[in-house]
């Protein structure tokens, strides 16, 4: 049987040199130097892409682009969520123009959510920390999938024609009418920027975990087979690497012990950097002769995708840690007071978010 990614299943994605290799999904190397300033970027978190050349263009160029991507409106917003969220904000930065929806029709059909409790979520946790951490209602346009305008849902309708049912059973495996519809509206989602109405063809970069992959193989041929339509150019992408849970095992809204919300209380957040997995010896005796492993380390992971955001304090904790110097119940008390001095600042700031999301939902 060929490989699959499953989008709506749980595995993590272990190998991904697999993708480079099965999928065709290309390395991110080569863009690390020009776009230094983006951490993820920087350290490697963003591994892989498909056509980002094409965004690097526009960017060098001064030339208009799209960054689309959606949410999928599941529960608490966490550190793994704050990802995309910086990802949004700094493409923002760039200059592209920023489309944002919420999956609210994806969460209804294949996760049983209702259409209420989703855009509450999409709402509160969503929306409010992305203006908390920076997004702007300038150049940006937000919708949900199941309350939009009419030439999205007309190009939703005709991608239809040009798709089979073996090539979605071959990508997904497993189709059912509510799969379909969710991934030929995810398909929507990711052109239809490029309709007249809306701005015209332009280049639009896709913001995603490799598990979205799927959608963005199916996006892209259908845009190619609807050229002589709408001359729609083909979707890049670009692939993120994810967080572990706190304690081991995937980060999950299921699982508050497994993530820290954007709004815990900094009590709870203390508690659950107390309890993290960490990469430390037995014994202090042995952590002092041998070192630690950050490779794996929850709080190492906190530093290396949130928390410190200077090369050289990173890579000096990286090297206390591998040398015996520093020891986790240390390591794990500088890791609270950091986090709750983000936490405190953080829900100040989404305080006075309010009117900026009240702005980007009148549109
Ligand atoms: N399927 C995505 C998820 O599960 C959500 C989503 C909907 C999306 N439309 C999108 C992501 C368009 C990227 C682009 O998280
Ligand atoms: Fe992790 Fe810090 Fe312990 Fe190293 S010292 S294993 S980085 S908690």
């Amino acid at each position: 049987m060929n490989p699959r990614i499953d989008p709506w299943g749980i595995e993590d994605i272990k190998n991904y040199k697999n993708l480079f290799d099965e999928f065709g999904i290309e390395s991110f190397e080569k863009f690390r130097k020009s776009l230094f300033e983006n951490r993820y970027i920087r350290r490697g978190i963003i591994f892989g892409h498909r056509d980002f050349d094409k965004i690097m263009n526009a960017i060098q160029k001064r030339e208009s682009f799209v960054m689309m991507t959606g949410l999928m409106p599941s529960g608490k917003f966490h550190f793994g969520h704050k990802m995309v969220a910086d990802q949004i904000i700094f493409y923002q930065g760039l200059g592209a123009e920023i489309f944002l929806c919420s999956a609210d029709l994806e969460a209804y059909l294949v996760r049983g959510m209702d259409l209420k409790t989703s855009r509450n979520i999409a709402v509160e946790e969503y929306l409010t920390n992305y203006v908390a951490l920076g997004l702007k209602e300038k150049n940006l346009r937000f919708w949900f999938q199941t309350d939009y305008v009419t030439p999205y849902y007309r190009l939703r309708d005709m991608l239809s024609r040009k798709v089979t049912f073996n090539e979605l059973n071959g990508i997904y495996g497993d189709m059912a009418p509510r799969k379909i519809f969710s991934v030929i509206t995810q398909a929507a989602d990711i052109l239809h920027p490029q309709l007249d109405e809306f701005g015209g063809p332009r280049p639009t970069v896709v913001p995603v975990g490799a598990d979205q992959d799927p959608h963005l193989r199916l996006t892209r041929d259908l845009a190619s087979r609807f050229q002589t339509e709408f001359r729609f150019i083909l979707p890049s992408s670009t692939y993120h690497k994810f967080m572990g849970g706190l304690q081991g095992g995937k980060m999950s809204s299921s699982d508050p012990k497994s993530y820290i919300a954007l709004t815990d209380d900094p009590k709870d957040a203390i508690k659950k950097i107390m309890n993290s997995k960490t990469g430390g010896r037995a014994t202090v005796n042995e952590q002092r002769k041998k070192g630690g492993i950050p490779e794996g380390c929850m709080i190492y992971d906190l530093f290396l995708y949130h928390l410190i955001d200077d090369d050289r304090e990173l890579k000096k904790i990286y090297e206390d840690c591998t040398s015996g110097k520093r020891i986790c119940g240390e390591c794990k008390a500088i890791c609270a007071e950091v986090t709750v001095d983000f936490l405190r600042k953080h829900q100040e700031r989404r305080e006075k978010a309010r009117d900026v999301v009240d702005g980007i939902l009148k549109g």
